[in-house]
């Protein structure tokens, strides 16, 4: 398997560690635009396969796609990180280029790649490279619901003081500050409502401080997160070249389910080899069903917003 990271930044560089730590690729390639930066990264990484022992190669390169060829997945993590203070919506006019870009030079060298957009805003740059490629919709992957069900959970297991890995919580609809959606009525501690042990006041906390996950770690570190975000992007890369079919929140084209379509936002996918291979039906209330529409009405305005760039 080989895989290439774009962006060597720091969701990009923790992307491509956790990918080569956990052996995922024998080949992973970083590319970044600014010159010898992803080099620098990829050696400094592979200075640690003798400490940690795996044994993917990772290289680097300054924009160089050629280095790309073949590559089975491509995570995209390009374009500018949010600021304190600002929307991951703010981005686009900046990210939008950039992304298209990055996905044209992508698919001349590994045409049959499938490929995971981290960038922001993310659901309309999901969109965007599904509408700018014209790829098979199961080959673009939106990675914003399975940091933000990650993020979830971490808030439910500090207030329940148990083990993250014991929930079951998803979050569904955009990943914005206002459009992300955490499902609390249906997150379970081994199957166990969640809402059983969370009085009224306890899961609006929750759901709140999910919502405002990402902003609030922008505001303390000055930048956007990278340790999750990086993380979530090698969990998708993880299910699909070991074809784990694991079932995650993802941004993808939707064609009627959850009642929307010719948008990409965060439902329940199982994610294989073939990138996301079905979404999975839940029954939502009809306030979480107009939640997401209401997400949904806000995903397709910053959609609009690509049509005047
Ligand atoms: C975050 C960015 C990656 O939520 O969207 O941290």
């Amino acid at each position: 398997m080989k895989v290439t990271v774009v962006g060597a930044g720091a969701v990009g560089a923790t992307c491509a560690d956790n990918i080569a730590r956990k052996e995922l690729a024998q080949e992973l390639v970083l590319l970044d635009i600014k010159e010898g930066f992803a080099e620098g990264k990829a050696q400094d990484m592979m200075q640690t396969a003798a400490l940690l022992g795996f044994d993917t190669k990772i290289s680097g390169s300054t924009n160089d796609y050629s280095k790309t060829a073949n590559s089975d997945v491509v995570v995209i993590t390009s374009g500018l990180p949010r600021k304190p203070g600002m929307t991951r919506e703010e981005l686009i006019g900046t990210n939008a280029g950039i992304v298209k870009g990055v996905c044209e030079n992508i698919l001349k060298h590994s045409p049959n790649a499938i490929i995971i957009v981290i960038s922001n805003p993310m659901d309309t740059m999901t969109y965007l490279a599904l509408q700018s490629t014209g790829l098979p919709k199961n080959r673009i992957i939106g990675m914003g619901g399975t940091l933000d069900s990650a993020r979830f959970k971490y808030q439910l297991s500090t207030t329940l003081d148990c083990s993250p890995a014991d929930l079951n919580a998803i979050v569904v609809g955009g990943h914005g500050d206002t459009t992300m959606i955490p499902l609390i009525k249906h997150a379970t501690w081994n199957s166990i409502p969640v809402t059983k042990f969370l009085d009224a006041a306890a899961q609006e906390k929750i759901v709140n401080d999910t919502m405002v996950g990402g902003a609030t770690l922008t505001k303390l570190l000055g930048t956007s997160a990278w340790y999750a975000p990086g993380a979530a992007g090698a969990a998708l890369v993880e299910s699909i070249v070991r074809d784990e079919k694991k079932l995650f929140t993802c941004c993808v084209s939707l064609n009627g389910e959850y009642g929307q379509k010719d948008i990409c936002l965060g439902v329940p996918v199982v994610i294989g080899k073939n990138g996301w291979e079905k979404i999975v039906a839940m029954d939502l209330s009809a306030d979480e069903q107009a939640a997401f529409n209401k997400s949904a009405d806000a995903v397709r305005s910053m959609n609009d917003v690509l049509k005047t760039l």
